[in-house]
C-alpha cells in the first residue's frame, strides 16, 4: 500500500518547536537534534509549517522569497541537510506551499508588479469581502487603488488568472522536488481562483471550479518524480463532497479532516462525522485523514475540559472555565479514537505532552495578527504556538512558556509509564498492526465501538463504567473493577 494512504504525520511549527542556538526561536538545528524524537514515537513524515524568508507578519504565511530558507530558521543547506537525515531515519519531509499569497515584502509586490495581484482602481472599497483574519479584504497601495488580501494586509493575493503566477509555482514545486522533499501541504488549497461578481455572502473566493485545474497540474508534476510525492490540501469547506473533488484520483492525495476536529466530544456526532468522512471519501478512492489539532485552533485538551468541546473560528471560547483533568482524559481516548480509523493520522506538535492553550499570555506579546485585525476582540492563535518544552533547563522563548511546562517536558515524561508522551508511543507503535475497513460494533448508548480486522477500539463517552467484550491490550487510563471508565478508551488485537 502506498505510505500516504496510513500514514501517521508529526507537525511541526518550526519556530516553537526546538531552539538549536538560543536565541528564543526554533530553528532547522533544533529540528534535527529532536529527529530521535519524532522517529521514536513512530511516525512516517513530518509536516513543517512555512520556512521560507519571511517577515512573519503572519508566522511565515506571508513568504518573501519562496526558494530559500528564513535566516533565523537557517539555511538552504540546513534544509537539505534535515531532509537528508530525515530520510536517513526513514521519515518524510513534506513542506508547505502558500500559492494564495506571498508578503507585501516579496519582491513582485515591492517592484509594484501589479498584473499578478488584485489590484482595482475604484473611488470606494472595490467589494463587499472579508479579510479572514477581521475588517475589509482591501488595503491601499501608496497611490490609493486597492488590492485585494483575503488574510493579513501584509498578506496580497497572488492573481492566479495571469500565467506567470501559474508557471511560477510550478517552478517552485520543481525547486523543492528536486531538493528531496517528499510532499506539500498547500495552505488555503479552495482560495486561489476568485469569482469577483459576487457578494461575500456567497464565498466567491472558495471553493470555485476553476482551482481544480491547477491541481490537475501539479499532480502531474509530483507524479514526475520517484518515490511517491504527495500533494495535501488545506480547505476549510462545509460539504464534505464538495471537499472529496479535491481528491479525485488526479488531483490531491488528501486533505485535513475538519470536521473531526471540529467536532464536539460526543458519540453520536463523532460518529456521524466518521460515517461522512468515510462516505465522502470512498467514492474518489481517496484516505480519509484524521487531526484533533493544529496551529491554528485551540489546543484540544482545553477544548475537551470545556461546556462546549466542539471548535470554532467564530467563538474560540477564550477564557471559558476548563477542566484540565477532564481534558486530559478525553485527550488520551481521542488520540486512541484517531489511531484506530482508516486513514492517515496528524499529530500537532505538544500534544504528544498534553499541553493545552496557554490562555494567559500578556496581551502585548500576542503576533497573530487576528488579535489587532479583529479590534483585540479575538485573541486569536498564539495560545497553540507556545515553544515546546524540552526539559527542566529550557531557556527564554519567544512566546513564554506557563511556568509549570518543565513538568510537561519531554525529559520529565520520558520514563514515567502513565505519561502522555509515554501513551503515544504506544499507540503510534501499535498503530501499525490496524488495518482493514471499518466495522461499528453496538455496545450500548454512547460507547463508540469498531472492528477493523482483528483490531476493536472502544471508546467510553457516557457516564457510567462500561464492560468490555474481551481483556484489552491497551487502554487509555487504568480499568476500575475491570471495566472501562468514563471518557477512556481500549485497543483490542
Ligand atoms: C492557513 C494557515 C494559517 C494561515 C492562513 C493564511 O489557514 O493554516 O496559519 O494564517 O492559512 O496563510
Amino acid at each position: 500500500m502506498s505510505w500516504w494512504r496510513n500514514a501517521s504525520i508529526y507537525q511541526v511549527y518550526l519556530r516553537s518547536f526546538a531552539d538549536g542556538n538560543g536565541d528564543g526561536v526554533g530553528d532547522l538545528a533544533g529540528l534535527r537534534t529532536k529527529l530521535p524524537h519524532i522517529a521514536s514515537l513512530g511516525f512516517d513524515a513530518i509536516w513543517l509549517n512555512p520556512w521560507y524568508p519571511s517577515p512573519l507578519a503572519d508566522g511565515g504565511y506571508d513568504v518573501a522569497d519562496y526558494r530559500d530558507i528564513e535566516p533565523v530558521f537557517g539555511t538552504l543547506a540546513d534544509a537539505e541537510e534535515l531532509i537528508a537525515d530525515a530520510h536517513g531515519l526513514g521519515i518524510r519531509i513534506i513542506i508547505d506551499l502558500v500559492p494564495n499569497h506571498c508578503s507585501d515584502q516579496h519582491p513582485w509586490f515591492r517592484n509594484g508588479l501589479w498584473d499578478r495581484f488584485h489590484v482595482r482602481d475604484t473611488e470606494d472599497l472595490p467589494n463587499d469581502w472579508k479579510s479572514r483574519f477581521g475588517g475589509p479584504a482591501w488595503s491601499r497601495l501608496p497611490d490609493g487603488r486597492w488590492y485585494l488580501h483575503l488574510y493579513a494586509a501584509e498578506q496580497p493575493d497572488f492573481n492566479w488568472e495571469n500565467p506567470v503566477v501559474e508557471q511560477e509555482f510550478e517552478d517552485i514545486l520543481r525547486f523543492w522536488l528536486d531538493r528531496g522533499v517528499d510532499g506539500f501541504r498547500i495552505d488555503v488549497a479552495d482560495g486561489l481562483v476568485k469569482d469577483f461578481g459576487k457578494p461575500d455572502a456567497d464565498l466567491p473566493y472558495s471553493d470555485q471550479d476553476g482551482v481544480h485545474e491547477i491541481y490537475r497540474k501539479w499532480r502531474k508534476i509530483v507524479d514526475s518524480y520517484d518515490g511517491e510525492r504527495i500533494l495535501v490540501g488545506e480547505m476549510w469547506l462545509p460539504d464534505p463532497v464538495r471537499f472529496a473533488r479535491y481528491l479525485r484520483p488526479d488531483e490531491m492525495h488528501s486533505a485535513f479532516n475538519f470536521d473531526f476536529l471540529c467536532c464536539p466530544w460526543n458519540a453520536g456526532e463523532l460518529r456521524g462525522v466518521v460515517d461522512s468522512t468515510l462516505a465522502a471519501h470512498e467514492p474518489v478512492g481517496a484516505p480519509p485523514t484524521w487531526v484533533l489539532s493544529n496551529h491554528d485552533v485551540t489546543r484540544h485538551v482545553t477544548r475537551y475540559g470545556r461546556e462546549k468541546t466542539g471548535f470554532s473560528f467564530a467563538d474560540r471560547q477564550h477564557g471559558a472555565p476548563t477542566d484540565f483533568e477532564l481534558g486530559t482524559r478525553r485527550a488520551r481516548a481521542a488520540i486512541m479514537l484517531t489511531a484506530a480509523l482508516p486513514g492517515g493520522v496528524y499529530v500537532y506538535q505538544g500534544e504528544e505532552l498534553g499541553l493545552w492553550e496557554v490562555e494567559d499570555l500578556p496581551d502585548e506579546l500576542r503576533e497573530d495578527p487576528v488579535w489587532h485585525r479583529s479590534g483585540f476582540t479575538d485573541r486569536g492563535r498564539d495560545g497553540c504556538r507556545v515553544p515546546l518544552p524540552w526539559s527542566s533547563q529550557d531557556g527564554p522563548s519567544w512566546l513564554p512558556q506557563p511556568e509549570n511546562w518543565h513538568r510537561f517536558s519531554v525529559e520529565a515524561q520520558a520514563d514515567d509509564p502513565d505519561s502522555m508522551l509515554s501513551l503515544y508511543r504506544q499507540v503510534f507503535a501499535r498503530r501499525r498492526e490496524i488495518d482493514g475497513a471499518l466495522e461499528w460494533l453496538d455496545l450500548g448508548e454512547d460507547v463508540l465501538a469498531f472492528r477493523r480486522n482483528s483490531h476493536t477500539c472502544v471508546v467510553n463517552l457516557s457516564d457510567r463504567p462500561i464492560d468490555l467484550p474481551a481483556a484489552p491490550a491497551l487502554t487509555s487510563i487504568p480499568l476500575t473493577g475491570g471495566q472501562l471508565p468514563p471518557d477512556a478508551a481500549a485497543w483490542l488485537f
